[in-house]
This record gives C-alpha cells, structure tokens and sequence, in this order.
C-alpha cells in the first residue's frame, strides 16, 4: 500500500536523502512515496549484488550504474563490513525526474556511519519496516539505542517512517 502525506508536510523537506536500513528487495514503497521530495534513496543490508532491483521499463529508464569498492574503513564499531556501494540512476519518464539509487552491501550500522554520518549527509527521512531482533532481523534497535544518532543526521522536520506493534499480553 502506498500512502499519501500531505503537502504541507512534504513541502519542508530540502535534504532530498532518504535511508532504509535491513531494507533487502523492499525499495518500492519508499521510492513511489518520496520520490516527489527524495533524489538519493540510500538502502542498506547484506544481500545486495551489482544487480539493480528497480526494473529499468517503462516507469523507470535506468540511464547510468557504478560501483564503489569502499576498500577498509574503520567505524565507531571497529569493522568495516561495507565493501561495496551500487549506485544507479533513473530516469523517470512520466515527470522527467531523477532519482539515485545507493545499496549498500553490509552491515547497516557501517553504512549509516560511513555513508551517511561520516559524509554529513543530511536525511529527509529514515525508513525502517520489517526488521526485528531475530529470524533474519538485525536486532539493531534503531530507534531505540540509535535513536539519538538517527534524529542528529536528520534535517528539522525530517520524518521517521516506521512502524511498532506489540502484542497484548494477554494474548
Ligand atoms: C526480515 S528482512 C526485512 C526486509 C525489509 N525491511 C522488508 O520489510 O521487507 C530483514 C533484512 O535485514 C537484513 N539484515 C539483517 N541484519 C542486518 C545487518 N546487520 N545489516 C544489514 N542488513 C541486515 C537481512 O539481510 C534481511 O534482508
């Protein structure tokens, strides 16, 4: 399901950058909703090849890709597990825009340091769905023990799309 902000909302948003952490094929949803207001969608996770997963058609005209080999960096973390960074560019044909696509192969928190903090890159919105402390999740707490960092790197008026749900306990 796509959702719709209003204007007013969208309106504020200069930094154009959105990140998506543990993200895998999830790139859809984040894109048709910001890609008014977002020019680089940055995306995170340990499975991505060179392959693009946006299909280059009828919506979408991919015009340029690169990729970065990112070599040894070191992170407040001590390990730098991002060796790769695909980047892409579309063309989209309805409006003429452009959009940037960056997938981060590796550990999220490495990509959020070195990509987007360590750069000074200011976020417009930080997506995180889908993620959890198991069975596959990353088990990061992004906006809990990271909150503090996710909230500095974004502009004012920046947005966090999420989504938490806890069970009753009585079920
Ligand atoms: C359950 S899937 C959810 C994917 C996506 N968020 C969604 O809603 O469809 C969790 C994803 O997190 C990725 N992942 C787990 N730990 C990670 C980490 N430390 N760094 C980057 N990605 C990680 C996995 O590879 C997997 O693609």
């Amino acid at each position: 399901m796509i959702f719709e902000l209003p204007v007013e909302i969208l309106g504020s948003l200069t930094a154009r950058t959105l990140f998506y952490p543990c993200s895998g094929n999830d790139i859809y949803t984040p894109i048709e909703a910001f890609k008014s207001v977002v020019t680089d969608f940055w995306f995170a996770d340990f499975n991505y090849t060179k392959e693009p997963l946006l299909k280059d058609g009828s919506t979408y005209q991919l015009s340029e890709r690169a990729w970065e080999d990112v070599g040894t960096l070191r992170t407040p973390r001590g390990s730098a597990s991002i060796r790769k960074v695909f980047h892409e560019t579309y063309h989209r044909h309805l409006d003429s825009g452009t959009i940037r696509i960056h997938r981060c192969n590796g550990h999220a928190l490495d990509a959020f340091e070195q990509h987007i903090r360590a750069r000074g890159i200011q976020l417009s919105v930080f997506f995180h769905r889908g993620d959890s402390p198991g069975e596959g999740g990353s088990g990061i707490y992004w906006l809990d023990r990271h909150l503090e960092s996710v909230l500095e790197a974004l502009e004012d008026g920046g947005l966090i799309v999420s989504y938490h749900f806890t069970l009753h306990p009585s079920l």
